[in-house]
C-alpha cells in the first residue's frame, strides 16, 4: 500500500497534509524518514510514525457519534445535513456509514463503520440487537400503556412489536425503553399505539455499548477494542 493511502485509510490525515508532513521529515517507516508519500509499505507489518505518533493499521474503522438534532443518518442527502459532516474531512474516503438510522430529531448514540458485513448483520431483523432510548412523552404513560409497550403493541406491521423493557418516572412523562427491533420510527409508533406521543428521543445504548457521557452533541470518538468486540459479538449469532 502507498504511504499516502495508508495515512488516509487510517484516518490520520489527508493526502495533502501527508505530503506536507513528509516534506518536513515528520513521517518515518521502520525508523527511516520517508519524504515521498508514494512510498510502498506492507500495511500489516510496517511501523509508521506520523508527527511522533505510531499509526496502527486497522482493516475497519468504528466510530461512536453523539448525534445532535438536525442531521440525517445517511451518507449523502441533497437537502439535509448528514451525520458524516460531523466527522473530519479526511474520513470521507473511508466509506463509513451509520449502523441503523436515527430520525432527524432523534439525538444520541450512532455507530458508524466501514465494516459492511457486520453493519448488515447488525441491522438484519433476525439479529435482534438491543437498543435503549431515553424518552419524554405526552400524554404521560400509565400502568396499562406501559405494560402494553412491554408486552408488544400493534404498529401496523405483520406482527406485534417484540417485548420491550421499560423504566419510567412515576409521573409517566419520561424514562428509558429497550427494544430489539429497528423498524422505521419504531419508538414513536409504539408510543402512538398506546395513546401517547414522543416529545424527545435520544439513544443511550446500542448492542450493549453505552453512549460515552463525555461526548457532547456532535462529538465523536473511535470505539475501544472492548466496544468493537461487543459490536462483533452482537452480530455473531
Ligand atoms: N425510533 C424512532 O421512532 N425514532 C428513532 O430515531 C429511533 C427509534
Amino acid at each position: 500500500m502507498r504511504l499516502d493511502k495508508f495515512l488516509s485509510v487510517t484516518a490520520t490525515c489527508s493526502r495533502s497534509e501527508a505530503k506536507a508532513a513528509a516534506k518536513a521529515g515528520k513521517i518515518s517507516v521502520d525508523g527511516v524518514v520517508i519524504k515521498d508519500t508514494s512510498f510502498q509499505l506492507d500495511e500489516n507489518t510496517a511501523n509508521v510514525v506520523y508527527c511522533g505518533k505510531k499509526i496502527e493499521y486497522k482493516q475497519f474503522t468504528y466510530i461512536m457519534l453523539n448525534k445532535p438534532q438536525g442531521y440525517v443518518s445517511s451518507t449523502d442527502d441533497p437537502k439535509q445535513k448528514t451525520v458524516l459532516e460531523l466527522l473530519p474531512e479526511n474520513f470521507k474516503k473511508l466509506g463509513l456509514f451509520p449502523c441503523g438510522r436515527l430520525d432527524i430529531d432523534t439525538t444520541g448514540l450512532l455507530i458508524l463503520t466501514n465494516n459492511g458485513q457486520l453493519a448488515h448483520r447488525l441491522l438484519a431483523p433476525k439479529y435482534h440487537v438491543d437498543k435503549t432510548y431515553f424518552f419524554t412523552c405526552y400524554p404521560p404513560l400509565d400502568e396499562s400503556s406501559a405494560s402494553a409497550l412491554e408486552k408488544g403493541v400493534d404498529i401496523g406491521e405483520k406482527s406485534l412489536t417484540r417485548p420491550a423493557s421499560l423504566k419510567y418516572e412515576s409521573d409517566g412523562t419520561q424514562g428509558t425503553i429497550t427494544v430489539s427491533e429497528g423498524k422505521f420510527h419504531q419508538i414513536k409508533r409504539m408510543f402512538h399505539a398506546v395513546g401517547s406521543e414522543i416529545t424527545s428521543l435520544s439513544r443511550v445504548e446500542f448492542a450493549g455499548i453505552p453512549l460515552d457521557e463525555k461526548l457532547k452533541k456532535g462529538e465523536w470518538r473511535f470505539l475501544s477494542k472492548t466496544e468493537e468486540d461487543l459490536l462483533e459479538s452482537a452480530g455473531d449469532f
